[in-house]
């Protein structure tokens, strides 16, 4: 049912899981200073220990291990490398520790994928203007080139940027996550463009200076809910959809995948809204330069982020007012028929799952897709035996085995959102995405699988075994 070579992974985030966010030198990052901040996290919660697995690596290796996982996607924290975010001053106790934790998995047989960056900009840099400024591309691409110069003999799977949507969106539109800005409408523009253009110089750095020693790939890990009409047969709402996609995966994958530059729609929306409102320097929506590496070309596979599903419908355009839904014009609304399981914003839809597959290998050229996040969480009540976590894993990955095999798309892999229960960002622990329960009440922070764990391990050594040639 799936190729040899499938990777069956899951995966976590520096920030959510390391803790010891002062330990051996490492610097602060803007999720620390957010997290310390007032009434900015569920219950004032914060990373600074979360599972400890700065010191329990060992720990999560054993639950790695008990999935019988063939791959691990971690991201490397920034601040723990380079604690003022550059190249000058570089924590060695950091690299040791990721040293560590890659030979391991490689002594296991586990390959590493790494995510360079997983929302945690050291805190040094955001006092520079963070994202916004364009500085932070080369910046983040010495950082790029000094993992890839430091790690690079240990790692096949890059990810440059994790979600640039979501840090451009809830944490310079929103304010939700950190930095905590509130500009809508204009930051959350020129951070994803900054994002691109970070991203491509780290690719075409790889692409020149390591690939042919690694042989390794590099991609960008993008997130879109699948977006389909209200109506099948309104054209409006099958504008509205459109649109919509544009505004959200077609943001990043149309200047990577496409055209090197933004979706059509989107350019044109964002610069007559923009003209209309009289904005100063024209439009919001900024331009590539062909001065500066090409953004065209730079993935060598597509990482897709997959949650949820919703309909979309005209609309949410708050009058004149200054913010991405009014540019864009349409408003997704929750089909009743798909049930919201955990948290509010997750309609558990596993089909969308395959239907995106399905547009995205006719919209992006069959490109090989790795999808690099999918997963449902729990809230309220803890449920060790967690049935409808473990039928979700199961509809999931038929879907995907159907988007392969019935549509010809190319999957080379999946990773479930979360080894472990985290800190999920904003809700704090309050929302639990882990395959492993981790008891944050316990010092020892014991890690115990759920239901679902055991059902994912399952799957795995079936599908192992019974792959085909
Ligand atoms: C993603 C993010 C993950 C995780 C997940 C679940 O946006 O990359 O870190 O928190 O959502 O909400």
């Amino acid at each position: 049912m799936f190729p040899r070579e499938f990777a069956w992974g899951a995966g976590t985030a520096a920030y959510q899981i390391e803790g010891g966010w002062q330990a051996d030198g490492k610097g602060p990052s803007i999720w620390d200073t957010f997290c310390h901040e007032k009434a900015r996290v569920f219950g004032e919660q914060n990373g600074d220990e979360a599972c400890n697995s700065y010191e329990l690596w060992e720990k999560d290796l054993e639950c790695i291990q008990q999935l019988g996982l063939t791959h691990y996607r971690l991201s490397l924290s920034w601040a723990r490398l380079l604690p003022d975010g550059t190249t000058r001053h570089v924590n060695q106790k950091g690299v040791q520790y990721y040293r560590k934790v890659l030979d391991d998995l490689l002594a296991c047989s586990v390959s590493p994928m790494v995510t360079l960056y997983h929302f945690d900009l050291p805190q040094a840099l955001q006092d520079q203007g963070g994202w916004k400024s364009a500085g932070m591309a080369t910046l983040f691409d010495s950082y790029a080139k000094f993992c890839f110069q430091t790690f690079g003999d240990r790692v096949k799977l890059w990810i440059t940027i994790n979600e640039p949507y979501v840090c451009a969106k809830l944490g310079h539109e929103d304010g939700i996550h950190a930095p905590g800005l509130k500009e809508p409408g204009v930051a959350a523009y020129l951070v994803g463009h900054n994002m691109l253009r970070a991203h491509a110089m780290a690719w075409h750095s790889y692409n020149s200076f390591y690939r042919t020693k690694q042989k390794g790939a590099v991609s960008l890990a993008i997130n879109s809910d699948w977006l389909e009409p209200s109506s099948a047969d309104g054209a409006a709402d099958i504008a509205a959809a459109e649109r919509q996609l544009a505004f959200t995966l077609g943001w990043f994958a149309w200047p990577v995948f496409v055209t090197g530059d933004y979706p059509e729609v989107m350019r044109s929306s964002v610069d007559a809204q923009s003209e209309k409102l009289g904005c100063d320097g024209g439009s919001r929506l900024p331009s590539f330069s062909e001065d500066e590496p090409a953004v065209l070309g730079t993935a060598d596979f597509f990482a897709l982020n997959y949650y949820t599903s919703r309909k979309v419908t005209p609309g949410g355009g708050r009058g004149e007012v200054l913010c991405m839904t009014s540019d864009r014009g349409s408003r997704d609304v929750l089909d009743p028929s798909w049930p919201i399981c955990g948290v509010s914003w997750l309609a558990v839809v596993p089909h969308g799952l395959r239907k995106l597959l399905k547009y995205i290998k006719d919209t992006f050229n069959n490109p090989a897709v790795y999808i690099t996040e999918n997963g449902f969480s729990q809230v309220g009540q803890l449920q060790i035996e967690d049935v409808q976590r473990s039928e979700f894993y199961r509809d999931t990955i038929l879907e995907v085995a159907k988007a392969i095999q019935e549509d010809g798309v190319d999957v080379r892999g999946y990773f479930a959102w979360s080894l472990l229960d985290n800190f999920e960002w904003a809700d704090g622990f309050s929302v639990r995405f882990g395959l492993f329960h981790v008891d944050f009440t316990d010092a020892r922070r014991s890690r115990t699988i759920y239901q679902s764990g055991r059902e994912y391990a399952k799957m795995i050594s079936k599908y192992k075994c019974g792959q085909s040639e």
